[in-house]
C-alpha cells in the first residue's frame, strides 16, 4: 500500500522551539560569554556590519530613485553608509561582493534571516541588472561620492548600457573611492576540485550512515565521527557553491536507497537552513540531525523494509514506528544525556506535519521544532523525486514542488517552503528540459532574478538531433538578444526517470 498522498513521505529534525532567526546575535553573545577567540567575535561583528551596509545601500538606491542627489532624504542612508564604511575599512577598502546569488563582505558570506530577505533580494537584483560583481568602497570615500554613485546607478538603464559605461559615468561625475568589480566566476580548475571534494563528502556521509545503521542492527558501539567530518566538509562547500551540492542530490544509487536518501535530506536541509540564516555551527548540527532522521528504520525488519510489493496495513503500522524507534535507537547508542536535542527531535517529529496531521499522534500539546520542519520539507522532496521510496513512481522535481505547495500550511511550514523553492528553483536543479532549439538540457542553477524564476541556468546535454553532448555549454535562459527577445526558452519539462536519464553526472 502506498503512503497516502495527503501525508507526504518523510521528514524532520528539530530545534527546541526557540527563535531560529536570531541565530547570529545569540551565537555572538554565547561566544563572548565563553570568551572564545577574538577572531571569531570580530568575524561576527564584520558580518553584522556587512548586513547593515546592505540595508543602507538598499535604502540609498530606493531613495535615489525618488529624489535628486542633493535631496535631504538621502542624508540618512548616505551618512549610514559612510559610518559603516569607515568602521569596516580600517586600512584596506571594504568590498561588497555578489557571487552565485549570495552577498559577501570581503570573503565572508552574509547570511540573512527571513525579514532581511527582501532587502537582500532587492540589492542582488540591482547588482545583477548591471552585471556588477562587487562594489569596493575605499576609506577615503566622501558623502558626495556616495550621492554621485546613487545618482548614476539609478538613472542609467542597465539594458542599454554596460558595466564599462557605468564606470565611465561615475568617473564623469567625479565619483572617487568607489570601484565596481566584474562578476566573479570560479576558475574551471577550482570548480573541478570543488566538485571532487563535494562528491567525496557525499560518499563519506553515505558511508557513515551505512556503518551506523549496520552497527545499530548488530548492537555494536557507534560513533558519529565520520559523519561529523563529512557534514563539516559539506558546510564549507555549501557557503561557496550550493548549486553543485544540490545537484549531488540527483545521485541515485538504487541498492543504497536509504543511505542516499539520508545524505540528500541532509544536503537539502542544510541548503534550506543556509537560506534561513543558520550559522555554520547550526548548519552542521542540522546536517547531522537530518542525516540520521530515519535511523529508527534499523529497528524494522529487513523483510518489511525491502519488501518489493505493497505494504499491508500491519506493515504500515510497523513502518510508522520508525520516528519513535529512532529516538530509542539514539538513546541506546549514545546514552540519554549524549543525544543532541535536534537529532532526537528530527527523528521523532519528521512525519508529524506542520498541522500535526501526521504521526506519531500525541495526547499532549507539542511544539514542532524549526529544524524538524526543515527536515520535513527536505525529506518529502527527496522521497518523492526518487523512484524507490514507498515503491512509488518518481515525479519530476517541478511536479513534486507543485504537490508540496498544495500542502503548504498543512504538511509544510509555508515560509520555509517558499525559502526552499528559492534554493532549488521553480524549475528545480537536476530537472531535464526540452528547449525551443530542440536541444535537451539539465538545470544546473536556479534563475538569478526571482521575478524570472522560470528561466534558470541550464547545461546542454543533447543536441537538436538527440546526440549526447559531453561538456555541453551552460546557458542562462534569462539572456536576451539585442532585439530584447529571449535567446532560448524551455518548451517542456522532460521526465528524466521515464527516460532513464541520470542527471547526476552533470554535477560530479
Ligand atoms: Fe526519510
Ligand atoms: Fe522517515
Amino acid at each position: 500500500m502506498n503512503e497516502p498522498t495527503t501525508s507526504p513521505p518523510e521528514t524532520g529534525d528539530a530545534e527546541t522551539g526557540g527563535q531560529p532567526f536570531l541565530t547570529h546575535e545569540k551565537s555572538l553573545t554565547q561566544k563572548i560569554a565563553k570568551g572564545s577567540e577574538a577572531g571569531d567575535i570580530l568575524d561576527q561583528q564584520i558580518l553584522m556590519l556587512g548586513i547593515q551596509l546592505v540595508t543602507q545601500l538598499n535604502a540609498l538606491i530606493k531613495t535615489a530613485r525618488i529624489h535628486g542627489r542633493t535631496n535631504a532624504a538621502l542624508d540618512k542612508p548616505v551618512e549610514g553608509m559612510l559610518t559603516l564604511i569607515k568602521t569596516l575599512a580600517h586600512s584596506a577598502a571594504v568590498v561588497l561582493r555578489l557571487q552565485n546569488d549570495f552577498l559577501f563582505i570581503g570573503d565572508q558570506h552574509l547570511k540573512v534571516n527571513a525579514q532581511q530577505m527582501a532587502v537582500f533580494s532587492s540589492v542582488i537584483d540591482s547588482l545583477n541588472a548591471w552585471k556588477v560583481g562587487g562594489i569596493s568602497f575605499s576609506n577615503e570615500v566622501e558623502s558626495k561620492d556616495i550621492r554621485g554613485f546613487a545618482h548614476v546607478f539609478v538613472t542609467g538603464d542597465p539594458a542599454s548600457r554596460t558595466l564599462q559605461d557605468l564606470r565611465k559615468e561615475l568617473e564623469g561625475h567625479g565619483v572617487k573611492g568607489i570601484e565596481l568589480e566584474d562578476p566573479k566566476f570560479l576558475n574551471p580548475a577550482g570548480v573541478k576540485q570543488q566538485k571532487a571534494v563535494a562528491k567525496n563528502s557525499y560518499m563519506s556521509a553515505a558511508g557513515a550512515v551505512g556503518h551506523l545503521t549496520q552497527q545499530a542492527r548488530e548492537g555494536g558501539a557507534v560513533g558519529f565521527k565520520q559523519a561529523k567530518r563529512a557534514i563539516q566538509n559539506i558546510v564549507d562547500l555549501l557557503t561557496q557553491d550550493p548549486a553543485t551540492l544540490l545537484g549531488l542530490t540527483t545521485l541515485r544509487c538504487h541498492d543504497e536507497y536509504t543511505h542516499n536518501h539520508s545524505v540528500n535530506v541532509a544536503l537539502l536541509s542544510m541548503a534550506l537552513g543556509n537560506r534561513a540564516g543558520y550559522s555554520k555551527v547550526e548548519l552542521a548540527d542540522l546536517g547531522l540531525a537530518a542525516l540520521f532522521h530515519d535511523v529508527g528504520k534499523c529497528a524494522i525488519s529487513l523483510d518489511v523494509l525491502n519488501k518489493p510489493g505493497e505494504f499491508t496495513k500491519e506493515e504500515w503500522q510497523t513502518m510508522r514506528t520508525h520516528p519513535t524507534e529512532g529516538v530509542l535507537t539514539l538513546i541506546t547508542l549514545r546514552g540519554i544525556h549524549h543525544v543532541p536535542d535536534r537529532m532526537a527531535a528530527a527523528s521523532f517529529e519528521h512525519h508529524m506535519n506542520y498541522d500535526f496531521s501526521g504521526y506519531p499522534k500525541l495526547a499532549v500539546e507539542w511544539k514542532q521544532s524549526v529544524a524538524s520542519r526543515i527536515v520535513t520539507i527536505a525529506d518529502c522532496y527527496d522521497a518523492m523525486t526518487s523512484s524507490r521510496v514507498y515503491r512509488r513512481e518518481p515525479m519530476t522535481p517541478s511536479k513534486v514542488l507543485q504537490f508540496m505547495f498544495s500542502k503548504s500550511g498543512q504538511s509544510f511550514d509555508p515560509v520555509l517552503l517558499k525559502l526552499f523553492v528559492n534554493c532549488v528553483g521553480i524549475v528545480p536543479i537536476g530537472s531535464l528540459v526540452l528547449l525551443d532549439t530542440n536541444e535537451l538540457a539539465v538545470v544546473v542553477r536556479p534563475a538569478q532574478d526571482k521575478d524570472n524564476a522560470e528561466r534558470p541556468v541550464v547545461r546542454m546535454v543533447a543536441d537538436s538531433d538527440g546526440n549526447p553532448v559531453e561538456d555541453g555549454p551552460e546557458m542562462d535562459l534569462a539572456q536576451k538578444t539585442d532585439d530584447g527577445e529571449y535567446r532560448v526558452s524551455i518548451v517542456q519539462l522532460v521526465d528524466n526517470a521515464a527516460y532513464q536519464f541520470d542527471t547526476s553526472r552533470y554535477f560530479v
